[in-house]
């Protein structure tokens, strides 16, 4: 909560007897200005103090202490209204931005507790689609937003490097695969032989014997099959990597699912010393019953491990190895009853630590029919579509701004952080529809709308006629717009803390539009670069200002903000 609001609800506490934690979450701010700049309704306290709420809105009203940025307190009804002393929080609000600077918002609030996140995790030797994308920026959002409030981030990849697929790989390469190919364009040419195989074996399903066969191999350590699978792992790691590149994601670790080969069997005696075991037509499983879940795979009955046996074993490394507060899972909701899965055989093992163990859980993401050519079949490549986003920012800029320099650059920016935002911007459970008119659209809530405002800013400030001095003259910023737009920017970190307490990087995303839609609203209304020298400094402070929180937005996000666009 922001300073203002935290001192207005210890007063409001003082006198309603109640705790300023549930006074601030009482706070609403009103539909309209006219109103007041914060409201409290009184219902609530009708019960506690006995009376009608339009008499106890009447008695705060009068009796509380006023802190100093409050102007005039009015009541309507049960509610009690207070108007900000604008100068006043103008002054406070902006002073404070520019104190902090690029560090407005953040905080020690994380004490340097360990935050693991596991997120991106795409499959070696499958292409790394659009859904992928959604873990990737909402995990690689996370992390940031953890780490501006202090917290000790781990981000972690944890490929999907093992398992029969790779079986399947390896005997469609032995039977079809060729090498030139592979080079040149692995990921197509793996997903290829990917394909050919589940066509082939339909038609012979001993394929699928010798694919178990060859898995199995790699599971007893047998060197060809190994450094089949390492080679397949190689080329699809550097084409992951030019997609890395381009979003500007990286991990601390690249601990995929085959790091915990060497490290399952502990386990595994682990769970049978716990008596958890049982056997399931030859396979070994823990029974979940009890639970009302499907019991989770241990142990196929040819005796190879599953990605649950895998991701036991890595919670349990990570635990010992980092210490973690909390570890995080950014999946897809279809994976749900994995990780409820994986939680409750933690917690039955005996480990405390099962509670620290979330499930940030993401909506699926569709295309709109016939945005993509479809050729490669029904896979749509995540590499082609942040391409596609560049090319057509490209041409977008070409038209409207073809002085520009550095257009390339400006049109990665903002090709690439128009994808990312608009995966950012809705409640990240809800299921979204890619359509590139909202995407790339300028108007809309959209990253380049966002990044627009940023870049109108910054080319204000580059016209200025006066200097930023730090006298804010917040006498001078008083008008509607003007307190909407301050009063954005000093909620800002108020929206950053709740995203990182509901894993929600589209709390920041949101408060990101309304500061950048606020902005042109005030810019519209008023003219900066005015002859009134000390009115162009107070206007060109917060111009200052508001450029500086939507950049601190967009870099939570992480999305780029170019000066010029
Ligand atoms: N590779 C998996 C997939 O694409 C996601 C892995 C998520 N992380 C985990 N620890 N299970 O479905």
């Amino acid at each position: 909560m922001m300073i203002f609001d935290i001192q207005l609800a210890d007063e409001l506490s003082a006198i309603a007897h109640l705790p300023v934690q549930e006074i601030s979450d009482m706070l609403e701010i009103p539909p309209d200005r006219q109103l007041g700049d914060r409201a409290f309704p009184c219902f609530k306290l009708a019960k506690t103090m006995r009376k009608n709420p339009q008499l106890i809105a009447q008695e705060i009203a009068d009796h509380i202490k006023k802190p100093n940025f409050i102007e005039r307190i009015e009541t309507k009804g049960a509610y009690v209204n207070f108007f900000f002393n604008r100068a006043v929080f103008a002054q406070t609000v902006l002073e404070d931005i520019l104190n902090k600077g690029e560090r407005y918002g953040s905080s020690d609030k994380g004490n340097g507790s360990v935050i693991c996140i596991d997120f991106s995790a795409p499959n070696i030797a499958k292409p790394f689609h659009i859904g992928h994308l959604r873990s990737t920026v909402i995990g690689n959002s996370l992390y940031k937003i953890y780490e501006f409030l202090g917290y000790k981030c781990i981000g972690i990849n944890h490929l999907g490097d093992w398992g029969t697929q790779f079986g399947k790989l390896i005997t469609a390469y032995k039977h079809w695969g060729i090498k030139d190919d592979l080079e040149k364009e692995p990921i197509r040419a793996l997903l290829d032989i990917y394909v050919k195989f589940h066509d082939e074996a339909e038609k012979d399903p001993s394929l699928e014997d010798e694919a178990r066969m060859w898995f199995k191999r790699m599971e007893d350590g047998d060197e060809e099959a190994l450094s089949l699978w390492r080679w397949f792992k190689d080329l699809s790691l550097r084409e992951f990597n030019k997609i890395y590149d381009m979003l500007g994601v990286k991990f601390d670790y690249y601990t995929g699912e085959s790091f915990y080969n060497d490290k399952m069997d502990r386990v595994v005696e682990l769970l049978q010393e716990k008596g958890l075991l049982t056997e399931s037509q030859g396979a070994l499983v823990v029974d979940l019953s009890q639970y009302d879940m499907p019991p989770c795979m241990i142990k196929k009955t040819d005796g190879t491990t599953l990605y649950a046996t895998r991701d036991i074993t890595a919670a349990i490394y990570r635990k010992e190895t980092f210490d973690f507060d909390k570890c995080l899972y950014v999946v897809a909701y279809q994976q749900d009853l994995h990780f409820r899965q994986l939680f409750k055989v933690i917690e039955l093992m005996g480990f405390d630590w099962y509670d620290k163990l979330f499930h940030v859980p993401f909506g699926m993401v569709s295309m709109e029919e016939g945005t993509l050519s479809t050729r490669k079949g029904r896979v749509v490549f995540l590499e082609d579509v942040l391409q596609k986003a560049v090319d057509r920012t490209l041409d977008i800029i070409k038209e409207k701004n073809p002085g520009l320099e550095n257009k390339e650059d400006v049109a990665k920016q903002v090709g690439i952080g128009a994808v990312v935002f608009h995966d950012l911007i809705n409640n990240r459970i809800k299921d979204i529809v890619f359509s590139w008119d909202q995407v790339l659209n300028f108007d809309g809530e959209t990253g380049p709308y966002v990044q627009y405002a940023h870049a109108r800013a910054m080319s204000i400030l580059a016209k200025a006629t006066q200097t930023i001095t730090g006298e804010m003259g917040g006498d001078l910023l008083t008008e509607d717009e003007t307190l909407e737009l301050i009063d954005l920017l000093a909620r800002f970190p108020e929206a950053i803390e709740a995203a990182c307490q509901a894993n929600e990087p589209s709390i920041v995303a949101r408060h990101t539009i309304d500061i950048a839609q606020a902005f042109n609203k005030f810019y519209k209304n008023h003219m900066v670069i005015v002859e009134d020298d000390e009115l162009q400094r107070a206007r060109l402070t917060l111009v200052y200002a508001t450029a500086q929180v939507i950049r601190i937005g967009l870099g939570l996000l992480g999305i780029q903000a170019p000066a010029k666009m």
